[in-house]
């Protein structure tokens, strides 16, 4: 049987040592901020802010909320980050997407200060990845880094395959494999013989965006198996990418849907106003 790889546990214990580091900050007089928008209130947004919002109170971490009409426009929002940008009080800008149609997703993420882009959206944060300099990284590949160093799972020198090359997750995946010393390889829809290359995998990060997708024939014997997505099957029940039934018994580790990647996502949000820029 699989090692589970438990997100929420390991997602509240990073939780729990951001608590006591911000507790130590507030005895040295130093408050740690995070600046929220949301423009309109698209349900999925809503809940996700609000998640954020408690993760910060929990924490200790004084949050403000920005919730904007549908209507708000582009050069109202840009004004609101500017000056965000300028406030010493704030360490953090979180501007939830999708944006309404009407405002360029891009020129936001361009406008927001590399030193508070706690996303790790903007261009300077994935350049500085890259590269391997200092700078906040993507939460949910962050947060799968972490689920593999606090389960003992070695990368070094693993075959490392991603499925999925989003800006969000694909590509920062890889990066940071690459910078844990894995042999990286990202696979994506026009991948031909996509089986063979997943087979390959000691370290399988399925990020497909297709429920059930990666079934038990795309993956090697003993293989760490990764889920990133998040779907409702046709019972209204959560699952991922994989086909947890088949792939479980040949894995040596799998993460589940949910209670794996999915909550890492808010608590590497959470280390990155916390901690900063990281890297080199
Ligand atoms: N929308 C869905 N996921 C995210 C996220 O991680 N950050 C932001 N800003 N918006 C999102």
């Amino acid at each position: 049987m699989a090692q589970l790889i438990d997100g929420k546990k390991i997602s509240a214990e990073i939780k729990d040592e951001l608590k006591k580091q911000v507790s130590e900050l507030k005895a040295d007089g130093k408050e740690i901020t995070l600046a929220v928008i949301q423009v309109g209130n698209d349900p999925a947004s809503s809940v996700y802010v609000g998640n954020k919002k408690k993760a910060c109170e929990y924490i200790g971490i004084k949050s403000l909320a920005y919730e904007l009409p549908e209507e708000t426009t582009e050069e109202k929002l840009l004004s609101i980050i500017e000056e965000l940008n300028n406030r010493d009080d704030v360490n953090g800008i979180l501007v939830q997407l999708p944006l309404p149609s009407h405002i360029n997703e891009d020129k936001v993420i361009e406008t927001i200060d590399s030193k508070k882009d706690v996303d790790g959206f903007n261009p300077m944060s994935v350049g500085a990845l890259s590269i391997g300099k200092k700078g906040f990284v993507s939460c949910t590949p962050a947060g799968i880094i972490q689920l593999l160093k606090r389960s003992n799972i070695e990368i070094e020198g693993k075959e490392c395959v991603v499925v999925g090359r989003s800006n969000i997750v694909g590509k920062p995946m890889a990066m940071l494999l690459l910078r844990e010393n894995g042999t990286v390889t990202v696979a994506h829809s026009r991948t031909k013989n996509l089986k063979e290359v997943t087979k390959r995998a000691d370290i399988l990060v399925a990020a497909v965006g297709k429920p059930k997708f990666i079934t038990a024939d795309y993956v090697k014997e003993g293989a760490v198996v990764i889920d990133v997505g998040i779907h409702r099957n046709e019972n209204n029940k959560l699952c991922g990418d994989v086909d947890f039934e088949s792939v479980e018994p040949k894995a040596s580790a799998i993460t589940p849907v949910p209670g794996g990647v999915g909550p890492m996502t808010i608590a590497m949000l959470m280390y990155n106003c916390v901690n900063g820029c990281q890297g080199e």
